[in-house]
């Protein structure tokens, strides 16, 4: 049962919340866990004008990923940073490059599920995952949130991202603030949780 988690981080705090759903992929007996990013479509210039050059070189390490993983995988959990309440272009360019895959229906009956993160609390993660549920759905995908059973969504006594739409976390405006440890372990239930319903359709 393969699982694919492919990201796109600009500064660094999406990749720490894709190793995290990852980790809990890896729970599930027999997940085939792959971790991923989508293409850069950003000048080197511009990245060093965003001033995300230093976190970038921290994540090169990490494969990029080809639309044919996409078809190989079981499960995909899908991360993107807010872009104005919706994914990132990056994110979006690399998802319109899978007519192929939509005209042979290669998505349909897979497992999708998406995390966010965002510089504020109300910047839009919610609007970015569920807008984000219409790609997957016209795919064919069987789509899969983060269910309340994970109970860090629930708690008011922090600051935390995280809703039954998918794990998340908030960023600060400069992306100064990496993931909680509440946040984290969302990421990690979403990570089993799917791999687990990937399993049983499997
Ligand atoms: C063009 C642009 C638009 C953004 N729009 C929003 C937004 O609508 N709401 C918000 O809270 N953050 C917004 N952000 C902040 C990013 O979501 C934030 O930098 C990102 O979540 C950090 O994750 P990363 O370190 O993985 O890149 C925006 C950033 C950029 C560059």
């Amino acid at each position: 049962m393969n699982v694919l988690v492919v990201y796109y981080s600009m500064y660094g705090n999406l990749h720490r919340m894709a190793e995290a759903v990852a980790e809990g992929a890896k729970q599930v007996k027999d997940a085939n866990v792959t971790l991923r990013r989508v293409p850069e479509t950003l000048s080197q210039e511009v990245l060093a004008k965003m001033g995300a050059l230093e976190a970038q070189k921290k994540m090169a390490h990490v494969p990029v990923c080809t639309v044919a993983e996409l078809a190989a995988a079981d499960a995909i959990l899908f991360g993107t940073p807010t872009r104005f309440g919706n994914m990132c272009g990056q994110m979006r360019q690399f998802l319109d490059a899978t007519g192929q895959l939509w005209a042979k229906g290669s998505l349909v009956g897979k497992v999708g599920s998406v995390f966010t993160s965002s510089a504020t609390q109300h910047g839009g993660q919610e609007s970015t995952i569920l807008s984000f549920h219409t790609t997957l759905l016209h795919q064919g995908m069987v789509v899969v949130g983060l269910p309340y059973t994970f109970g860090g969504q629930m708690g008011i006594g922090e600051i935390t991202g995280c809703s039954p739409y998918g794990a998340s976390t908030i960023a600060g405006g400069k992306g100064e603030r990496m993931p909680s440890e509440n946040e984290l372990a969302g990421a990690r239930f979403q990570g089993t949780h799917v791999a687990k319903i990937a399993q049983k359709l499997a």
